[in-house]
């Protein structure tokens, strides 16, 4: 059965379907594309679907010519389920938000369960979705063995991190190393197989579990050392210190530092939903708060406040008002290069 699965691979005549066509999925999609492989898009999203069709992305780091590229090499978006059959490789990257503090995973069990018919015996199924470490095993699996076929018996089945960054113009799906698991070790060897033909440098792990620990320790590492510097720049004005060029100086130290930036707070689809994830998860499995993550998460979201405080104190310095001034804000997507303002605390600021 593997063997079979990685001569498909090796060969390029693998059937991949990517479950979700935005920022993550939709690059996924079209470097499996530009190898060859036979690439199914799936997508709830009648809009998206056709736009993708008609030669449109909405992912600013996929030009319409790599789009176009990728349609004339065999890319298909599809909104209709039926085009998954037959599948070889799935690879699902739909979204995973916050609902009232705690995580939604419907999303994940809707793409798995409109993956559980195609599936066939010696298909890989993979989780890209950012989610809480078990999910892979405890959530994702039970619904596509629903099917009546047995994840690492008839099918293999891993998880493997996203670590697109929006905007990075250095650092793409295809050069920056890719964390992958399996449920098993003929698993693992399928999902290795698979995104070793796409990427780079690919970082096996020891378990599902692991790789699902990896992309939320990314995550909350940034959050909680972004509120870090928050919270110091604050302090640092009180005090009468430039903290930037503080952090210029630290920033010269080329060992055991790493530069971060104070700003309105956090944003997009990462930083302000992920750690509350795994702070989620710990609460309920082990009954500990995630003292970090509640900490960080109170800073980085006062800092919209903060900004605006700022904004009335030098005001009213020139003894003007907010009221009836006229204030130009300048980027209203969280970051640099993207057009991304999920959660993006320059909304708040407005
Ligand atoms: N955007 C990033 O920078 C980034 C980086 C790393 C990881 N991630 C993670 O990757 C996952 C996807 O994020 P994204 O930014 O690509 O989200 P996105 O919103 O850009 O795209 C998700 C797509 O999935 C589609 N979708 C929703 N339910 C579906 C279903 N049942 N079947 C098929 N399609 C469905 C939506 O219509 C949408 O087009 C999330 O878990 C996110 O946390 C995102």
């Amino acid at each position: 059965m593997l063997t079979e699965l990685l001569r498909r691979i090796d060969t390029r005549v693998a059937k991949v379907t990517v479950v979700g066509q935005g920022y993550v999925g939709l690059p996924l999609a079209l470097r499996a594309a530009e190898l060859g492989f036979p690439v199914v898009g799936f997508d709830v999203d009648a809009g998206r679907v056709a736009a993708l069709g008609a030669g449109r992305s909405h992912v600013e780091d996929v030009t319409d010519a790599e789009l176009a590229a990728a349609l004339a090499a065999g890319y298909r978006p599809t909104g209709d389920p039926l085009d998954m059959r037959a599948f070889a490789v799935a690879i699902v990257s739909v979204p995973t938000p916050l609902r009232e503090g705690a995580p939604d995973l419907s999303f994940i069990e809707a793409a798995a369960r409109a993956l559980a018919p195609h599936l066939t015996t010696g298909a890989l199924v993979v989780l890209e979705s950012t989610t809480y470490p078990g999910t892979t095993e405890e959530l994702f699996r039970p619904i596509l063995e629903s099917s009546g076929l047995r994840a690492g018996v008839d099918f293999f089945l891993g998880y493997s991190p996203e670590r697109i960054d929006p905007g990075n113009t250095i650092w793409s799906l295809t050069n920056t190393p890719k964390v992958v698991s399996g449920i098993d070790a003929p698993s693992l060897r399928a999902v290795e197989a698979f995104y070793g033909a796409l990427v780079h440098k690919i970082v096996p792990v020891g378990s599902t579990g692991e790789a699902e620990l990896v992309k939320l320790l990314e995550n909350t590492f940034r959050h909680v050392n972004i509120a870090l510097v928050n919270e110091l720049a604050m302090f640092a004005r009180e005090l009468g210190v430039d903290i930037w060029s503080a952090i210029d100086a630290a920033a010269t130290k080329p060992y055991g530092f790493m530069r971060f930036n104070p700003g309105p707070g956090v944003g997009g689809h990462c930083l302000p939903i992920d750690p509350s994830y795994l702070a989620w998860h710990v609460e309920r499995r082990l009954g500990h708060p995630f003292r970090f993550v509640e900490l960080a998460n109170e800073v980085n979201r006062g800092m919209p406040d903060y900004v605006v405080s700022r904004v009335v104190a030098l005001l009213n310095e020139d003894t003007r008002a907010v009221k009836a001034s006229r204030i130009l804000l300048l980027g209203l997507a969280y970051k640099p290069g993207t057009s991304d303002w999920r959660e993006s605390p320059a909304t708040t600021v407005a």
